[in-house]
């Protein structure tokens, strides 16, 4: 049987990422890359069979034994990661956000598609049950048009505090979870062109100290490197008369009913996320539907199954990394907006 032997850059999110390709019959961790080898062998000890493991991306990447490198790094080295795989001619799974910024993300996109592997964007969101749910009906045209919607991810002191990369230029809230509810909402949408985006965000809590995960209290020399937003929110306007409103939160004063949130307004049904609720008319009444998804797992088996389905047996990919570089696109003219404060063209 054909394998997938793949190598996981990073043993944060990268275990669950590991986990799921190797349970898969066919996926395999080969190799792991970190620069803290603790980490490595802390997983590798979790692993059924021995793996490599390198401290040096560059050289994972030469492996000649390794057909797959999945991205788990803090986002400013997303890219440069994953173009080192694609030029050493590997197949790349990338975490979110797709990268720290628009051009960079650009240029990613732009190799990987030359090159021609196989490159797709891990949306643990977009991937999970109740939205795979949903999306299947938006196939069906259970909602008929389906004319705005509000996606929403809230926490109330929750900014992590375990790696500067989350804090520093090129991270955020937005950046770190509002990308999982505007990507997740915009494929339900049919992933339909951005033409404006109007933006707010800012940072309230983590320069001051505050917000942190589970109301830790950082050190000030990790705090005043804060150099990111702790909140950003706004308005997304696509090509076809459809709006998204969308909110992150890292930290702020609401009570707060699970973390994320997706409500789609359709003119036959409408629907909200969390719990899973359909809302439609029927003979003239109110009928509210909860729904019980089928599985309740977080989404990384989902996209491991379909990224090996993709090399191996020629699927086509239902999140390429373009899907990132749209996303950031909408992400970053958010964030723009905000900066001067002023509505960003996207047409
Ligand atoms: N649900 C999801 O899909 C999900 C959840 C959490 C995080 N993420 C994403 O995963 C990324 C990492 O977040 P995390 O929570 O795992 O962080 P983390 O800090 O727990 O783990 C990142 C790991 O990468 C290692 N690392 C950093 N730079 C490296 C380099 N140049 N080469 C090799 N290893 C390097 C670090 O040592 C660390 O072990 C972020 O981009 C985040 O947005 C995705």
């Amino acid at each position: 049987m054909q394998v997938v032997r793949t190598g996981i850059v990073g043993m944060g999110i990268g275990r669950n990422n590991g986990r799921s390709i190797e349970a898969n019959p066919r996926g395999e961790v080969t190799a792991l890359c970190d620069i803290l080898p603790e980490r490595m062998k802390e997983f590798a000890a979790e692993l059924a069979s021995p793996v490599k493991m390198y401290e040096d991306y560059k050289e994972m990447c030469q492996d000649p034994d390794i057909d797959a490198v999945m991205v788990g790094t803090p986002n400013q080295w997303h890219v440069p990661i994953a173009l080192e795989a694609i030029r050493n001619g590997k197949h790349v799974l990338v975490t979110k956000p797709l990268a720290d910024s628009e051009e960079t993300a650009r240029v990613l996109v732009e190799e990987a598609e030359d090159a021609g592997v196989i490159n797709m964007m891990s949306l643990s969101t977009r991937f999970s049950d109740p939205v795979m749910y949903l999306d299947g009906l938006c196939q069906e045209g259970f909602f008929g048009d389906l004319y705005y919607a509000h996606a929403r991810a809230l926490r109330r002191s929750r900014i992590p505090d375990w790696s500067l990369g989350f804090i520093e230029e090129g991270g955020g809230a937005f950046r770190d979870m509002g990308v999982h509810v505007l990507d997740a909402c915009w494929s339900l949408l049919s992933k339909p062109k951005p033409v404006s985006v109007l933006g707010v965000a800012g940072a309230k809590f983590g320069p001051r100290g505050q917000g942190y995960w589970d109301f830790r209290q950082p050190e000030p020399d990790f705090y005043t490197r804060y150099a990111s937003d702790d909140y950003g929110g706004g308005f997304i306007v696509f090509e076809n008369g459809v709006g998204m409103q969308v909110e992150s939160f890292w930290a702020c004063h609401q009570g707060i009913v699970g973390e994320t949130q997706i409500e789609l307004f359709g003119t036959e049904a409408g629907a909200k996320l969390r719990p899973l609720t359909l809302y439609r008319t029927v003979n003239n009444a109110p009928q509210d539907i909860t729904v019980d998804p089928p599985k309740k797992v977080e989404g990384f088996s989902e996209v491991a199954d379909h990224f090996i389905a993709c090399i191996l047996d020629g699927v086509p990919c239902e999140a390429p990394l373009r899907d990132g570089l749209e996303v950031q696109r909408m992400m970053e003219a958010l964030l723009r907006s905000a900066q001067i404060g002023k509505e960003v063209r996207l047409d």
